[in-house]
């Protein structure tokens, strides 16, 4: 991984049980350490979290970063514990039964930077009926009640955390999806399976300097998708389909479809966050000729870092803490 260190001090980058190849790549990039943090679970399946007693200096004396997924569920419980003892740490709240080490230190004051490769419940991201939870906003309201600052990555819509009340850095992998498409299988052509990721998708083929559309998307329910029959100069073209996330894999498969009809002569696709739900895989397999993901959620077509664009989130937001 290359980048020069951004910070000579030995700042902690923390990981528990998500986020631990990322903090490790992370680490180098800010010239920061890596430590992992314990976290096993209990017979019932409930988490358990600690900061070493090694580690503990090192949390206190610098800003710390956590590496941590809100997803799925359980990562969000991860999360918060993790912040939470963290917390517990910097303001010198050591007390334990069994009497080791100090029981109380001085507060070291604010200094936790949450990065989040893939944020889950981003998209309930509106109140579509009344009673609804807005899960997008409610994920944010209980983490930064324990830090001081959120980096993430590919937000599906960044507006539902606008009335947020710590800092938050919103950060695009969409460079590096860029480099390695062009790279890969230099695309002519780089399509927008919906309104929604036109901005993401865009900034591909700007990158790459090739032609850009986009298709407009209807959601008939969670595996059912339909496009607005578009005329897309596709025609012997090599695309590549960009969006944020993959999931049931629908999206792009019906997009794919769209080009084919059209004469594109291969179609790609791309993300930054590779769920792949239900044999996605294999669906996907059927229609495009490669996919490719960040690392943000472990998957075998993980083939781009997410950690450069954490490392510029970190890095603003460690600034405006300093
Ligand atoms: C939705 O607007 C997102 O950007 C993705 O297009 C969507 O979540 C992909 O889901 P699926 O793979 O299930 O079609």
């Amino acid at each position: 991984m290359k980048g020069s260190p951004l910070h000579e001090s030995e700042m902690p980058v923390l990981s528990g049980a998500s986020g631990g190849n990322i903090a490790a790549s992370l680490a180098p990039l800010l010239g920061m350490e890596q430590i992992q943090l314990e976290n096993r679970r209990f017979p019932d399946g409930e988490a358990y979290v600690r900061v070493p007693t090694d580690a503990i200096e090192a949390v206190r004396s610098e800003p710390s970063v956590l590496v941590s997924n809100t997803y799925p569920d359980s990562g969000i419980m991860q999360t918060l514990l993790l912040l939470g003892a963290i917390s517990d740490v910097r303001r010198g709240d050591l007390a334990n039964l069994k009497q080791e080490g100090p029981q109380s230190l001085e507060d070291v004051g604010p200094g936790i930077v949450l990065a989040i490769p893939y944020y889950g419940y981003a998209r309930q991201d509106k109140r579509f009926s009344p009673g609804e939870s807005v899960s997008a906003r409610q994920i944010a309201d209980m983490i930064s009640a324990y830090c001081d600052g959120i980096a993430i990555l590919d937000l599906h819509a960044p507006d539902v955390l606008n009335d947020a009340k710590i800092p938050i850095e919103y950060v695009s992998s969409m460079p590096e999806i860029a480099s390695e498409l062009s790279e890969r299988i230099s695309p002519d052509f780089i399509l927008s399976p919906d309104k929604g990721a036109i901005s993401r998708a865009s900034a591909v083929a700007e990158i790459i300097g090739c032609e850009f559309s986009y298709l407009e998307k209807t959601r008939i329910d969670a595996h059912t998708i339909e496009h607005t029959p578009k005329d897309l100069d596709v025609s012997g073209k090599v695309v590549a389909i960009v969006d944020d996330m993959i999931s049931t894999g629908g999206t792009i498969c019906r997009a794919s479809d769209a080009l084919r009809r059209q004469g594109a002569k291969e179609v790609h696709a791309a993300c930054t966050h590779g769920l792949f739900t239900g044999g996605a895989l294999s669906r996907l397999a059927k229609h495009v000729d490669s996919v490719h993901t960040t690392d943000s959620l472990p998957n075998p077509r993980a083939d781009v870092s997410a950690s450069p664009a954490l490392s510029r989130g970190i890095s603003k937001l460690l600034t405006k803490l300093a």
